[in-house]
């Protein structure tokens, strides 16, 4: 029985339709369960540049610290998108993160039976289904490092720098073998170490840490580029993904297609602490936005890897996740995920209701 206090950024688009959606499953789940949560809404993003001229006010970075968890929508729209990057919406994702020390960040993507129909793969390359997690570096890579323009021989340039430290390496390795102990037992590392060096120091620790401390953990390697077609060619060999920012977040926008709708892929971001960042894997969706016609599966989920990894409630984990799997199976349909189905999209808040109706 306890109680718990959520940061809400419900951010831009269709942040604030299906971040509410989550925030009635977490009640539901509160009361069946006698937990209480309790929520504060800060404003991230496009929101907040329009309310106070910045994406990621203080007040915002002070709340989400002081909170248990963040359950995050999503931030960024047209309307910000010509402005300097210093100011962008983004800046509130990459900031928070930051901010926060969340340097792992887990992606699953599995393939639902009741979704067959709507995976864009050949249906003899997932016949057997295929369930992967990908684990990301969150906090490193070339998305943090100098950056810059400059004079060059060819007259003006820009450029970007990757660097990370064996420190960084250890602890997302770390990250993906302990979540591999709980799955299948089985790691990938995804690098470019033919080219690069910042992957061979990867592979390096990757390997000394697979060897030292989880010696019951299958550890092999991948490059990149072949990654991205073995993603789609038999999605099936993977278990966990390992890989760095810009790769992890490049591959997992390719796994969250295979799955049949990026509306249905949750996400957590995670540091040394319980606390996390929680928020769909998909965009703000502007084209969609306030039609009540969004998929709010995905951030239900992500809600779910709430309870289950920053507050340990595995049990109210699995109650989400089953009341979605029910909602699937019974042929429940939002519009990204009728595909051929045949069956008549409903909105958010009543796929809303009908998730509710499982809880
Ligand atoms: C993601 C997004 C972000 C990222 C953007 C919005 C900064 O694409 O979470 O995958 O690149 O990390
Ligand atoms: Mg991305």
């Amino acid at each position: 029985m306890g109680t718990y206090n959520i940061a809400l950024v419900k951010g831009d688009g269709i942040g604030p339709e299906i971040v509410d959606s989550a925030v009635e499953i977490l009640n539901a789940i509160g009361k069946k369960f006698g937990h209480t949560f309790n929520f504060t809404p800060y404003l991230a993003g496009g929101a907040a540049i329009d309310a106070t001229g910045k994406p990621l006010p203080q007040e915002t970075v002070d709340g989400c610290l002081a909170s248990d968890s963040v359950l995050l929508g999503a931030v960024g729209g047209p309307k910000w998108d010509t402005l300097p990057a210093d100011i962008r919406p983004e800046k509130a994702l990459l900031g928070l993160r930051k901010a926060m020390g969340l340097y792992t960040n887990l992606r699953p993507s599995r393939l639902y039976p009741a979704l067959k129909a709507e995976c864009p793969l050949r249906p003899d390359l997932v016949e057997n289904g295929y369930d992967l997690l990908i684990v990301r570096e969150l906090t490193g890579g070339i998305y943090f490092g100098d950056r810059g323009r400059r004079e060059g021989q060819y007259g003006p340039e820009a450029w970007d720098t990757e660097a990370y430290s064996v420190m960084e390496i250890e602890r997302i390795a770390r990250a993906a073998f302990d979540a591999a102990r709980k799955r299948r037992k089985s790691v990938i590392s995804i690098d470019k170490a033919n080219v690069l060096e910042t992957s061979r120091l990867w592979r390096e620790v990757v390997h000394r840490i697979a060897e030292e401390e989880y010696p019951d953990v299958e550890c092999s390697d991948m490059l990149v580029d072949n990654a991205a077609m073995q993603l789609v060619k038999n999605p099936g060999q993977f278990d966990v993904i390992l890989t760095s920012n810009m790769f992890g977040d490049i591959l997992s926008d390719e796994a969250s297609q295979i799955s049949g709708s990026i509306g249905l892929l949750s996400s957590a971001s995670l540091g040394a602490t319980p606390r996390g960042m929680y928020e769909p894997a998909h965009g703000s969706a502007p084209d969609i936005a306030g039609q009540n016609l969004a998929n709010p599966i995905a951030t239900v989920l992500s809600a779910a890897m709430m309870l289950r990894y920053s507050f340990d409630l595995g049990a109210e984990a699995n109650c989400i996740e089953a009341a979605v799997d029910d909602v699937l199976n019974a042929g429940i349909r939002t519009a990204d995920i009728v595909g051929a189905s045949g069956a008549t999209p409903i909105g958010c808040t009543e796929m809303t209701a009908e998730l509710l109706k499982r809880i």
